[in-house]
């Protein structure tokens, strides 16, 4: 199928949520790669994000209702197919990847630094597609850095970008 509906734009999730790990109550914060998302309607403004359901971050988004798509500039690629590659359940994989980041204006969730927009939003409703949930989360607050080459997947470790 991705060879018919790749190159898609490849953004990075982050989220946050309490979350039980060896015994321990932990508040985490997450980020999960995906190529699987779109816009899904204007007024409320909604956008959609389909999560494997094992994923970790799937039960940190089902817990906490919230999450914030980090659109990337190109130069994230790396960053990207680290957090699509490797669990946060039992690191932090945000410092791992490299990424810094800071507090999200309207959702408790953090946002990635450097990322080329931002769109918080709070789960809305949550839709079973086989193995994955896609979470439609209403849009809470939007934001864009500036017009930065985006990040776009082909397939494996090749992306591409726009002119
Ligand atoms: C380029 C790329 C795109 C991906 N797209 C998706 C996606 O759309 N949905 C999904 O559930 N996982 C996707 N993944 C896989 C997750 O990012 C990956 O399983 C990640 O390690 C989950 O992290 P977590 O367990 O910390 O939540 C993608 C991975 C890569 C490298």
């Amino acid at each position: 199928m991705g060879l018919l509906t790749n190159p898609r734009q490849t953004i990075i999730v982050t989220c946050r949520s309490r979350a039980r790990i060896m015994g321990k109550e932990v508040e985490k914060d997450n980020a999960l790669t995906l190529d699987w998302h779109m816009p899904v309607s204007f007024k409320p403004q909604l956008y959609a994000i389909s999560v494997g359901k094992t994923r970790f971050s799937h039960k940190l988004i089902q817990e906490s209702k919230a999450f914030v798509v980090n659109f990337l500039p190109y130069t994230m690629k790396e960053a990207a197919l680290y957090c699509g590659r490797h669990t946060g359940e039992h690191h932090d994989k945000i410092k791992d990847a490299g990424l810094k980041t800071y507090e999200a204006d309207n959702v408790d969730c953090p946002r990635i630094e450097g990322a080329a927009g931002y769109l918080e939003c709070e789960v809305v409703k949550e839709i079973e597609a086989g193995d994955h949930t896609i979470f439609i989360g209403k849009v809470v607050h939007a934001d864009m850095a500036g017009e930065k080459k985006r990040l776009f997947h082909v397939d494996m470790d090749h992306f591409t970008t726009t002119k």
